[in-house]
């Protein structure tokens, strides 16, 4: 298990390279099956996840490897349909292989994802709509088996909810499929849209990709693409919460403005500013921070789940009370233990937490429980007098790539045992 050491109260200063999205690339890696040839991805950040994901597509038979910088894919090869339970259970975010497995093949098995560390993760959405293009699935001891032997047929989907993953796993299923299959209530963020933006450069015909309505007309034939992965809003809203914790101003390049217009307004509540400038962000924080009021999650383009935790975090130390509800997930609250012990006063009810600033943070030894909920008490820590350390860093790997160097590199004292 290793732990990152921080001896808090430092400024931060100086420039950071947001990298590349961790959400895009998933779905990216597993859409690679659909196409013949090389695809060459860039800017693909080096996670956990993504090596996880790169050994999925090893064992299906697919060349995967990095090459000075780029990630290479070639599924000419590939010869398997299921996935072992032991690669499963490394990442939640495999169950994005189903659609683009079965759509290739005709079939796919592999282990139910089950619940994870933010509560139950459900994938009814998914399956209820690969059913609808003509899958057969059973679901026996935990296993998912789908098949499809005469091919998938386009569909018209109504989705009860946006859901990131099924909209994934409808349009890696349609563009195989045939005909037109229409999302309705389709998932919105900006990694759905570099999924569609690397299909369609892949030769796939996809409209409305960030719209609520996204219409595939399936049955191209797809060949290797080059593709740039998008910067990572959810890292970016990690650093602004990093400065703005610390009473900072640090520049960040490579920002994409839209992807974080739900994220600024908060921040400028607090007295932060933020300018942006051909894709730099300059972000500057006060020595005190305001309240943040109220911060609810909702799909995109509303507030992202996936900064709530770190957000949190910078909310521990500002003047007045701001308040958190968390509206996508039922257990995203689990870096409130660890918030609490550096000294942050946050009571929760449900799905809502109410936190009062506090004067200071004071460190102490803490233990992550999930991915955000890491970088929301790294970003604590940042702050806290003293040295605090934080164990469970395994769950930041999964989405921050070598953040101790990143931060260190803008003055941070962070140290990786
Ligand atoms: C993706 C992101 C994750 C982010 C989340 C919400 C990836 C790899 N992960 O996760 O970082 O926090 O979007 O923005 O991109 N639901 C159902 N049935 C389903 C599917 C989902 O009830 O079939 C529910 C979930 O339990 C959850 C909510 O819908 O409460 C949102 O889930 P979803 O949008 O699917 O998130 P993920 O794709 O799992």
């Amino acid at each position: 298990m290793s732990r990152f050491v921080v001896t808090g109260g430092r400024k931060l200063f100086g420039e950071a390279e947001v990298q590349g999205a961790k959400n895009s690339a998933l779905p990216i890696l597993a859409a690679t099956i659909l196409t013949r040839g090389e695809n060459l991805l860039f800017n693909c950040p080096m996670l956990s996840d993504v090596d996880a994901s790169m050994r999925i597509l090893r064992y299906l038979g697919c060349d995967a490897y990095e090459q000075s910088g780029a990630v290479i894919v070639n599924s000419d090869g590939l010869r398997e349909n299921d996935i072992p339970d032991s690669l499963m259970r490394e990442m939640r975010s495999s169950i994005v292989f189903l659609g683009a497995l079965l759509a290739r093949t005709g079939y796919a098995k592999l282990s139910f994802p089950g619940g994870c560390e933010l509560g139950p993760r459900p994938i009814d959405l998914h399956l209820k709509a690969l059913r609808k293009m003509g899958a057969k699935i059973s679901e026996r001891y935990g296993v998912i088996e789908c098949r499809a032997e005469n091919g998938l047929k386009g569909a018209k989907i109504d989705l009860s909810f946006p859901s990131v993953g099924a909209t994934e796993n409808i349009i890696l299923a349609a563009v195989r499929a045939e005909g037109p299959t229409t999302i309705i209530n389709a998932a919105r963020e900006p990694e759905i849209t570099d999924l569609c933006d690397f299909l369609n450069e892949a030769g796939a015909e996809i409209y409305g990709a960030g719209e609520g309505v996204i219409v595939i007309n399936g049955g191209k034939e797809l060949y290797g693409a080059s593709h740039n992965i998008i910067p990572d809003r959810i890292v970016a809203a990690t650093l602004m919460s990093s400065a703005a914790v610390t009473g900072s101003e640090i520049t960040l390049r490579g920002v994409v403005q839209n992807h974080l217009s739900a994220v600024i307004p908060v921040f400028e509540e607090t007295g932060c500013k933020a300018v942006f400038n051909d894709g730099d962000l300059l972000f500057s924080a006060p020595e005190r921070l305001k309240s943040m009021r109220l911060v609810r999650t909702m799909p995109y383009p509303g507030f992202p789940t996936d900064a709530q935790a770190v957000l949190m975090a910078a909310a521990t130390l500002c003047d007045g009370t701001s308040v958190f509800a968390e509206n996508i997930f039922e257990n995203r609250f689990k870096h409130v233990e660890g918030l609490t012990r550096l000294g942050a006063d946050i009571n929760v009810q449900g799905r809502v937490a109410v936190v009062n600033g506090v004067k200071s943070l004071y460190g102490a030894k803490i233990e992550a429980r999930d991915l955000r909920g890491a970088a929301a008490l790294v970003t604590a820590a940042l702050a806290a007098e003293d040295k605090t350390e934080i164990y469970g860093i395994e769950y930041l790997e999964r989405g921050y790539e070598s953040y101790e160097v990143l931060l260190s590199s803008l003055g941070a004292d962070v140290r990786k045992i």
